[in-house]
């Protein structure tokens, strides 16, 4: 396994924005270093530069601000937004060849997006948005866990929720018995449905008065690993909705084999916000992350498909992820070769 499992030219969620404050904030995306800081209290106003000294290494992460520019914690070299050393505590003589690499770095719904590839095509218009994080009067909680796995298991556990029936007692269990629909969409992303047309009322009577419920989850991958999934709840019958909840699960690679997911879900009226931030903890921390985990320990190093998964009518939309992500970074990874053989032949 190697970095060529990630897409590099796309917007990662590098962080919430609560948790940048005034100090270096240290994070890393895609196997590198990175900190980000705020130049100023105003939101917006942010650096985010590589972890790493170009002097002997030290992670800047760990200095402080000195005018609005990152003091190396080691050696005193400072450095601008730009990754410019600007000034040499011990002399007046600053460095030339000392410079930090940058990321393009945009703030948008309490949320923070980082692009990790080539500076020259990182587009805001194409940062995910999240509708209820933008909507003034909606009610959502958020949260992060780091999970020890490929960020593309976590993308084929959410496809395939048909693993709710065992990992999640408290979301259906037993009863969680669906049919799977996936497709395409004419932008590329991939769905994925699951309905079951009767199954115990696992919100209780005093939410929706029946003993039976109808419940659809409707899953939609975009590339490279953001998820917005839908969960209605409707009586037996009926497909119009009596609890809809929207949540996005955000995947930001760590390093090969570990994940930044990012979630947040809306609060359904009638609902405190600890019930339902509770039941995502309980679901995702203790639920969904042990066994994507322990996939990983049992794949090792190894590809998906080089050990031959049995593949099961549940699979549809998460293959289908999985297909749609490999040719994205094949043509990232051919534009790249062609790149660098047209640099070496001019240069
Ligand atoms: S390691 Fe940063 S100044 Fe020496
Ligand atoms: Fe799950």
């Amino acid at each position: 396994m190697n970095q060529a499992t990630f897409l590099r030219n796309a917007w990662y969620m590098f962080a919430w924005s609560d948790e940048v404050l005034a100090a270096p904030f240290a994070r890393t995306i895609l196997g590198e270093p990175v900190v980000v800081y705020r130049n100023s209290a105003e939101a917006g106003d942010l650096t985010a530069l590589m972890d790493r000294c170009p002097h002997r290494f030290a992670p800047l992460s760990k200095g402080q601000l000195v005018n609005g520019n990152i003091e190396c914690p080691y050696h005193g070299l400072q450095f601008n937004g730009a990754g410019k050393c600007v000034h040499n505590i011990f002399s007046s003589a600053v460095p030339a060849a000392a410079k930090v690499k940058t990321y393009p770095i945009q703030e948008v719904d309490q949320a923070l997006w980082i692009w990790m590839g080539d500076p020259a095509l990182a587009d805001v218009a194409t940062i995910p948005l999240i509708d209820y994080h933008h909507a003034r009067d909606s009610r959502w909680v958020s949260g992060l866990t780091t999970a020890k796995a490929d960020y593309r298991l976590l993308s084929d556990n959410l496809m395939d929720l048909s693993h709710t029936t065992l990992i999640h007692p408290g979301l259906g269990g037993r009863d969680y018995m669906p049919k799977v629909r996936s497709w395409e969409q004419p932008n590329g992303d991939v769905v994925a449905s699951f309905t079951t047309e009767n199954m115990n009322n696992f919100f209780g009577e005093e939410v929706i008065p029946a003993p039976f419920v109808r419940h659809c989850d409707t899953i939609r991958w975009s590339p490279p690993s953001t998820h917005y999934l839908a969960s209605q709840t409707s009586h037996v019958g009926s497909e119009e909705a009596v609890v809809s909840i929207y949540s996005a699960h955000i995947l930001t690679p760590e390093t090969p084999t570990s994940t930044h997911y990012f979630w947040s879900s809306t609060v359904p009226d009638g609902f405190p916000e600890e019930v339902i931030r509770e039941t995502l903890i309980q679901a995702f921390d203790r639920e969904d992350k042990p066994m994507v985990e322990a996939v990983q320990v049992r794949m090792g190093d190894a590809e998906l498909w080089d050990l031959n998964p049995v593949l099961l009518p549940s699979d549809v939309g998460g293959v289908r992820m999985r297909r749609k992500l490999e040719a994205l970074l094949k043509a990232e990874h051919a534009q790249a070769n062609a790149c660098a053989v047209e640099s070496a032949t001019s240069s």
